[in-house]
């Protein structure tokens, strides 16, 4: 008997012959080994068919993995062929699971495998709002008064589907986090790939391929001289590493006290060290007084378009008190955290690439660490790969960290990545342990995380990305300026992919109800926005098309209209 299982009955041996031609000429019958799984059907039947078709017996068919009474039986009949047994599929694959199957087959009678349970598809989500009432405390959520959740059963490049198939235009890409498209087909075949390889390893006294070669990848593509990444696994934990390593090196140096400095209306996170660099809000209020002091400095960034005379102005007067406070404090700083050219969460406020340039100066000039917060504007999001890009005819930026998450893996897995000059590293290497940077999570360096991010780094260099980035934001521009002339909203800007505006004669922060309402009626629409209190900002995940763009802003007019 040939066990057809050495890849297939077709599989060559040599130049003219197959593993029938084998079979055929020791004259034994065939023994085909199939799969119970989706899409056995058509190659068990076919391989039974070739076998038959060339003389040889099949002896009959061993299925392996999961029972599947349905699949068995379409086999035998169709095919007209014995099933003789399962193997289920062994778990961890070495010789005691072999073992212990043996065993088993031993001590229980023989069970035809066309009597076994067929898998159901998956029910349908019944009673998931309830179930969730029940169980689940979302984030940044007042369950006494808020909706309830969108029930997502699936998502397809710009679009999540509802279980009741309704269609919803995702105009926020989830968070901010997937850069690329909901269930991109590249990013989770990485992640299938990889889980079948290594799903998670320890990466203290470890190390793996896509971690490394991440690293490698991602290094070059950073702004400034980044030679050591250092990974984590969400936005908050990048900054917190970030600081952690300044703030151990101002120590080290000397300095009791050392200071850290960051803007006013900035968000890095919701850990207590992100929480910290962040402006104090009603977020934050709770939390206020265990929250370590920062040292606030006027912020360049407004509800203004990213170049015009107002925010150069404003860029002038921050870099002024940016001076003064490095002339007053540099001995003592441990860095300063900045969200380059756009404040995200603080209400999507914008400012220009000379004020970046002009802290870079200061920075260098006083010898003082500063660390970009690419969280949110990295990844294309800005319109090129990060904020802090080189640009042709202008001076480079040279921050000491860069803190990436959100897009790193095209919004598929978390994980986060701190980028490090080589100084920066260096200054840790020592003989004594107590230099250690002593900081690492569980999950740092997830290889599932690491593969999705090569595949989304494989989709931010395809040069079709670089011509949708450039589409969309055009198409921005276009439906926002439309925006603009028909309803009196104020503050209309683009930077990169993104746009955001204020409502007409907003009072109030974040927790003003009218971009809530605003929210409510797009949701209503098919539409999913999230307002920044009274500011409206559209985050599109590359993939959306002109027409589902077109359709998030006509939504958001009604909106204006309506309420
Ligand atoms: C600029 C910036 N930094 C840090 C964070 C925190 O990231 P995470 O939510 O993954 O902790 C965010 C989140 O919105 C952000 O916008």
């Amino acid at each position: 008997m040939v066990v057809e299982g050495a890849g297939g009955a077709l599989v060559p041996i040599n130049e003219t012959e197959d593993m029938i031609d084998l079979a055929k000429a020791l004259d034994l019958p065939m023994l085909v080994v199939a799969s119970t799984t989706l899409g056995t059907l058509h190659h068990t039947l076919a391989t039974v068919q070739s076998i038959r078709a060339r003389g040889v017996d099949v002896a009959g068919v061993l299925l392996n993995g999961p029972a599947h009474g349905e699949n068995a039986r379409q086999i035998r009949d169709r095919g007209q062929v014995r099933i003789l047994g399962r193997v289920p599929e062994l778990y961890p694959v070495d010789t005691v699971s072999v073992q212990e199957l043996v065993a088993q087959w031993r001590n229980s009678p023989f069970v035809d495998p066309c009597t076994e349970e067929t898998p159901r598809s998956l029910a349908p989500r019944q009673g998931l709002r309830e179930r969730d009432a029940q169980c689940i405390w979302h984030p940044y959520t007042q369950h006494q008064t808020s909706p309830e959740p969108l029930e997502i059963q699936a998502a397809h490049g710009a679009i999540l589907r509802t279980s009741d198939q309704t269609e919803i235009v995702d105009a926020v890409s989830s968070w901010w986090v997937c850069n690329h498209g909901h269930t991109h087909p590249k990013i989770a075949q990485a992640i299938a790939r990889q889980a079948k390889e290594l799903e998670q390893v320890i990466f203290a006294g470890c190390t793996h391929e896509p971690g490394v070669q991440l690293a490698q990848r991602l290094l070059p593509l950073l702004p400034g001289q980044m030679t050591k990444l250092f990974y984590s696994d969400n936005g908050s934990t990048a900054i917190e590493v970030a600081i952690k390593a300044c703030v151990q090196m101002a120590r080290r140096r000397g300095v009791q006290q050392p200071r850290v400095a960051a803007l006013e209306d900035a968000y890095h996170g919701d850990t207590f060290g992100a929480m910290a660099v962040g402006a104090r809000s009603v977020f934050s209020a709770p939390f206020d007084p265990l929250l370590f002091e920062v040292d606030r400095l006027p912020t360049p960034a407004g509800a203004w378009a990213p170049n015009c005379a107002e925010a150069l102005e404003g860029s002038r007067i921050a870099l002024a008190a940016l001076d003064a406070w490095l002339t007053e404090h540099h001995k003592d700083a441990a860095c300063l955290v900045v969200e380059p050219l756009i404040q995200g969460s603080g209400g999507m406020r914008m400012y220009p690439r000379v004020y970046l340039e002009g802290l870079d100066q200061l920075c260098t000039k006083f010898g003082v660490h500063w660390i970009a917060d690419e969280v949110f504007t990295g990844f294309g999001r800005t319109g090129g790969s990060f904020a802090c890009r080189p640009v042709a005819g202008r001076p480079d930026l040279n921050p000491a960290a860069v803190c990436l998450s959100k897009g790193l893996t095209g919004g598929f897995l978390p994980l986060g990545a701190t980028a490090f000059r080589e100084e920066i590293f260096r200054d840790f290497l020592s003989d004594d342990r107590k230099e250690t940077l002593f900081h690492g999570h569980s999950f740092t360096g997830n290889p599932l995380g690491c593969a999705a991010a090569l595949a989304a780094l494989d989709l931010l260099q395809d040069p079709a990305t670089t011509s949708r980035l450039a589409d969309i934001e055009s198409w921005q521009r276009r439906f926002l300026g439309d925006l603009s002339n028909r309803h009196p909203v104020t503050g209309a800007r683009v930077l990169g992919t993104l746009a955001a505006f204020e409502l007409p004669a907003a009072p109030g922060g974040y927790l003003a109800s009218r971009g809530q309402r605003i929210a409510r009626f797009c949701r209503d629409q098919g539409v999913l926005v999230r307002p920044l209190g009274d500011t409206m900002y559209v985050v599109p995940p590359f993939s959306m098309r002109e027409h589902q763009l077109e359709r998030v802003y006509d939504t958001l007019s009604d909106a204006i209209e309506e309420l």
